[in-house]
């Protein structure tokens, strides 16, 4: 049986992927911070997954003496640990960067076989903010890693669309540009079923999900709910 590390667990898609690979006869260790978070579900309806998974590692990025271990005997690592709200203590490059480069050096020492990463698409184009070159950085390290690895680079997730319609309720849309940029979210369950599986099975180096495809002004007009008299407002890029 393959033994798969999937790190930041607790998270929106490290939940659903935990919950696939667990579906597919994996032995599955997750690392989280807190374990009571995974005994219940997530906000976005992310799954319970404590009595699902073999292993729940309690463990923090940013504390080298709480990971050890933690790739022991493990043939692959799935990544999707990352800092996504705001936290006081750490940055983007604490998180994103240096806590999957802990991950990584482990998983070396372990001699994994595999490494899955999830940074953003089109990253490659917005190197000007802070947490997509932490997310890229990080990308270069595993480039250079010589571990056979894939980097999944995919649209933002419906768990982050929500914001919009909270505002779309209270009469405010927020635009990105003039309407004309687009937008084609995805929801963790299919990301796990669909890339995150597809990178194990083939060698893919880099994978970029989601197309381009509805303009965000017009996903605004398809959110249920939308009061009549909605205030369309442009907003700046992402960061
Ligand atoms: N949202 C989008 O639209 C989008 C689009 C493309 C790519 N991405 C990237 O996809 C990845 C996953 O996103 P997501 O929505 O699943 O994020 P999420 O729900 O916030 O999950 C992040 C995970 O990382 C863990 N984590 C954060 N800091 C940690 C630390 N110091 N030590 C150990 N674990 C730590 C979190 O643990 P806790 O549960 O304890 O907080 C959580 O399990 C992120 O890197 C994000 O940048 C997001």
């Amino acid at each position: 049986m393959k033994k798969v590390l999937v790190a930041g667990g607790s998270g929106y898609l490290g939940r659903h992927v935990a919950k696939e690979f667990e579906h597919r006869g994996y032995y599955v260790r997750v690392l989280v911070r807190n374990p009571d978070k995974i005994k219940e579900k997530g906000e976005h309806g992310e799954p319970i997954i404590y009595d699902l998974v073999d292993d729940v590692v309690t463990g923090d990025a940013t504390k080298p003496e709480t990971l050890k271990g933690i790739c022991d005997d493990i043939d692959i690592v799935f990544s999707s640990l990352g800092l996504t709200k705001p936290d006081f203590k750490h940055s983007s490059f604490d998180i994103d960067y240096m806590g999957n480069k802990r991950i990584l050096d482990l998983a070396l020492a372990s001699k994994v076989k595999k490494f899955i990463y999830i940074s953003v698409f089109n990253a490659e184009k917005m190197l000007e903010i802070q947490n997509i070159q932490a997310h890229e950085q990080f990308a270069g390290e595993l480039r250079k890693s010589g571990l056979d690895y894939t980097i999944i680079r995919p649209t933002g997730y419906f768990s982050d669309m929500i914001q919009f319609l909270n505002l779309a309720n209270m009469g405010i849309m927020p635009i990105l540009g003039e309407g004309d940029k687009r937008s084609n979210p995805i929801h963790a369950a299919d990301l796990a079923k669909s890339a995150s599986m597809r990178s194990i099975r083939k060698q893919p180096i880099s994978m970029r999900v989601g197309l381009m495809s509805s303009p965000t002004g017009r996903l605004a007009s398809l959110l249920p709910g939308l009061p009549e008299k909605t205030r369309f407002t442009s907003i700046s890029r992402y960061g």
